[in-house]
This record gives C-alpha cells, sequence and structure tokens, in this order.
C-alpha cells in the first residue's frame, strides 16, 4: 500500500503505524550510519566516543524524538506553524516559530551537502560495476577517492543526479514509492552490511576493530569530541531539522509514538554499530588510518569488495543500497521546505520543488568545490563542506534540540504531552518530561560551555 494518503482536509496521512515508521526508519537510516559514524569515530578515538554517543542516543536523542513528533502531530502543520500554533495555545510567544524555522533551514544546509556525498555513493555503483574493486590495493583505493575528489565536474555531475531524483520523487507529492523502497531497502541493508561483517571476521583483525568501537579510552576523548558525539545523535535521527516533526504531523492519532520513536531509535544504532563492526576491523587489517576522514568508507569497503566472493556483485549492492538509503534521507529534509512553500505560499508541489531544488543545487557548488578547487579556502580553518557540517551537527542542532526540549516540557501543558504520549502520568512519562525538562537542557548548555572553553570539565 501507499505510504501516505490524502485525508479529507487535504493533509497527508500515513496509512498506518508500519508506514509511519518505515518513512521515520528511511529518514533517520543513511549516509549518517554509514559514512559519517564510522569516520567520526575514527577521528574522535573510538570506544569513549561511541560511549557518549549512545548516552546521547538514549538520554536526549530519543526523548527530543518523542517531542518533535508529539508537536508536528498535535498541531497538524509545518515545523515553523507548527511550533507558532502550540505557543499561541500555551499562551506563550510566538517568536517560537523561529525555532521551527531554525530547523527547516538547517535542513536545507544539510541537504546542500548531502547530495553530494550521496552523489560519491552513486558513482561508486558504477566504479564497483566496472570491476575496478577486484584486487585493489590500499593505495590504488586511495588514489580512486582522491581523483573522484579532484574531479568537481563529476562531482557535480552525481550530485545533480541526486538532487534531480529526490526533488521529482518529492514532486509527485504522495509518496507512494517511499514505502516500498524502504520495504525492501532496510533488509537489503542489513544483510550487506552482515555480509561486510562477515568479511571482516575472517580478516584476522575483527577483535581489534571491535576492540576500537567499544573498549572506551577516555584519555583520547575532546570537549570537541563530546560536542561532535551530541550533534551527531541529532543528526542520525533526523531530529531538529523539521524532518521528524514533519513526518509527525502525518502520524494518525491512535499510533504510539513512544514506541515508533524506539522503534527508529534502536534501527538507526544498529545499522550504525554494525557499519562500525565492517569497517574497523579492514581499517587495521590493512593498516589505513581510523581518522582518515570523510573517504573512510570509500577507501575500504572497496578493499573488501575486491578480495571477497562475488565482491563486485556485492560492491554494486552496497552501494546502491547507500544511494536508495541517502535519497530516503533527502526527501525528508527537503519536505519541510516544500511543505511549508505549498501551504503557506500557496506554491505549486512542482514550484515548490523547483525552487527548492535550485536553491540547494548552488549550495552544493560549495560543497563540490571544497574537496578541489577551493580545497585551500578557508574560514575559521575549515572548508565550506566543513563549516556547513559543524554549523548544522554542532551548532544548529543540538540549539535546535535545546529549544525543542524547553517547548515541550516548559511551555506547552503538561496535559497535552500526556495525552500525546499516550502514557499516562507513570514513570515513564516522568522519565520522558525529566528527561526534556533538565537532562536535555542542562547536558546541551554544558556540552557547548565546554567545547567553547568556558568551563572546563
Ligand atoms: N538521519 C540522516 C542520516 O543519518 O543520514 C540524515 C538526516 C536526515 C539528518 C534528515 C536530518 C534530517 F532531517
Ligand atoms: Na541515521
Amino acid at each position: 500500500g501507499s505510504s501516505a494518503v490524502v485525508t479529507g482536509k487535504k493533509r497527508l496521512q500515513w496509512s498506518s503505524r508500519m508506514a509511519f515508521i518505515l518513512a521515520a526508519a528511511g529518514s533517520a537510516v543513511g549516509l549518517g550510519n554509514i559514512w559519517k559514524f564510522p569516520y567520526i569515530t575514527g577521528e574522535n578515538g573510538g570506544g569513549a566516543f561511541v560511549l557518549v554517543y549512545l548516552a546521547c542516543i538514549l538520554l536526549i536523542g530519543i526523548p527530543v524524538m518523542m517531542a518533535e513528533i508529539m508537536i508536528g502531530r498535535r498541531a497538524q502543520k509545518n515545523p515553523a506553524e507548527a511550533m507558532e500554533s502550540l505557543a499561541l495555545e500555551a499562551k506563550a510567544n510566538r517568536l517560537w516559530k523561529s525555532v521551527g524555522w531554525m530547523g527547516v533551514i538547517c535542513g536545507f544546509l544539510i541537504l546542500s551537502f548531502y547530495t553530494v556525498i550521496a552523489g560519491w555513493a552513486v558513482s561508486y555503483v558504477f566504479t564497483a560495476g566496472s570491476g575496478a574493486f577486484v584486487d585493489i590495493t590500499p593505495d590504488q583505493a586511495g588514489a580512486m577517492f582522491g581523483g573522484m575528489l579532484a574531479d568537481p565536474i563529476r562531482l557535480l555531475s552525481w550530485s545533480t543526479l541526486v538532487v534531480i531524483v529526490t526533488m521529482y520523487i518529492v514532486g509527485r507529492g504522495v509518496n507512494a514509492g517511499l514505502e516500498k523502497a524502504v520495504n525492501f531497502l532496510m533488509p537489503g541493508l542489513l544483510v550487506l552490511i552482515l555480509i561486510m561483517v562477515g568479511y571482516a571476521m575472517s580478516t584476522g583483525h575483527f577483535i581489534e576493530g571491535v576492540e576500537f568501537l567499544f573498549a572506551p579510552d577516555f584519555s583520547k576523548l575532546s570537549t570537541e569530541s563530546v560536542l561532535v558525539a551530541l550533534g551527531h545523535a541529532f543528526f542520525t535521527l533526523s531530529l531538529a531539522s523539521g524532518a521528524i516533526m514533519t513526518y509527525g504531523s502525518y502520524l494518525p492519532k491512535n499510533t504510539s509514538i513512544v514506541k515508533t520513536s524506539m522503534a527508529v531509535g534502536i534501527v538507526d544504532t544498529a545499522v550504525a554499530l554494525l557499519a562500525g563492526m565492517a569497517i574497523f576491523p579492514i581499517v587495521f587489517a590493512y593498516g589505513l588510518e581510523p581518522g582518515a576522514g570523510p573517504g573512510l568508507i570509500f577507501v575500504t569497503l572497496p578493499i573488501a569488495f575486491g578480495q571477497m566472493p562475488f565482491g563486485t556483485l556485492f560492491g554494486v549492492l552496497f552501494f546502491l543500497m547507500l544511494s536508495i538509503a541517502a535519497i530516503t534521507s533527502a526527501i525528508s529534509l527537503i519536505e519541510p521546505a516544500v511543505s511549508w512553500l505549498t501551504e503557506k505560499r500557496q506554491f505549486s508541489r512542482l514550484k515548490a520543488c523547483v525552487t527548492s531544488g535550485l536553491g540547494l543545487w548552488i549550495l552544493g557548488l560549495g560543497t563540490v568545490l571544497s574537496f578541489n578547487v577551493w580545497e585551500n579556502h578557508k574560514l575559521f580553518g575549515k572548508t565550506f563542506f566543513d563549516l556547513m557540517d559543524f554549523l548544522t551537527a554542532n551548532l544548529m542542532m543540538p540549539l535546535g534540540g535545546l529549544c525543542v526540549a524547553i517547548f515541550a516540557a516548559w511551555v506547552i501543558k503538561s496535559k497535552v504531552a500526556e495525552e500525546e504520549l499516550g502514557l499516562g502520568k507513570g514513570l515513564l512519562f516522568k522519565a520522558w518530561q525529566f528527561a526534556m525538562r533538565y537532562l536535555t537542557p542542562i547536558g546541551i548548555v554544558i556540552v557547548f560551555l565546554n567545547a567553547l572553553g568556558v568551563i572546563s570539565l
């Protein structure tokens, strides 16, 4: 069946709880899990970083996800208007609207680089298919990746394709194909990652990889690392960027926000950890650098595919699945902007898609060029891509999450949250409220101040 149906009020609605879980999981599971999680884990020293990340998911991320879905569903509006209308209902300042706005803008900025990285994945479908991975050496794999980065036209072509495909799907409105795509995507992706983990076990460095991932060495943890872990918890769960709030606004009244949030959180975390377990043993087996940066999976995985039986086939399938996973996330990133343009500015769906697609394509040029022509043009010591990544994941998302938590637990009436979450006044509700009232706001402020060097813990 289709994942969303139009209701009488001409508002989309997911056809079932499962449809929502699939769409939300499709949004959550993406480049963040398979591309970003391994490389930032490598850059930030492994185990201790992963532990902080897991704590952020459990104590902050999942409760904030519940809050966002609740806000979206209660208001039945796009993020900016949802925040505004609930603020007015609670007789609070309508400027809460700007939090919704910040999310939509954050999603747009993320998308401008997300489509470029997705383009790398699409490009690698063809590289894999050409047989180029067979018996590739680590040096050759590095050169192959470097060659792609050095070619702005090639990067731009693939990212343009990603933008067009994404906008085409969003432009068709009701995401009929989305649920079907996610239906086979999640199991398929999981099977392929398990195959990679199987290969990792055969390298003789599996234990080393798993230890890197799970054995915490807190001396390697910097204050900046903690901020990166926190930011990534938001990024990977698609929070503070309009996506989950918008999807939540399509959620039927009778589905459990708590259960669905937990399901999405678990799936997302499992995929990330498995990706790490596939990649780090390969890193150590071939003497590569865990902190190699954004190219990590594009250098390690081809080596693995080049060695394993049916490697060319698995390589094609893997990068294809990764591309599709990236596109289902990209769809959720642009949906808030499109829903605002159509609902508020009376744009036709087509016009909204063309406008936003063009905007993010232009912004994407900055990321394309930051890997070659503009490589040495830096602001605050960061390339355009680094700056976008830092601005969104490490500043806007934690800030947005902070505001959402305060809004959900201090501004909105407690009764509203009780009704929406369906937990009554039980212990679980108290735990959620505690997380939103104290844990999340205080935690985020401390992490910020710490990273800025204002305080030092
Ligand atoms: N959660 C996605 C990932 O892990 O790849 C990225 C993302 C999607 C972030 C949607 C934010 C968002 F709104
Ligand atoms: Na994710």
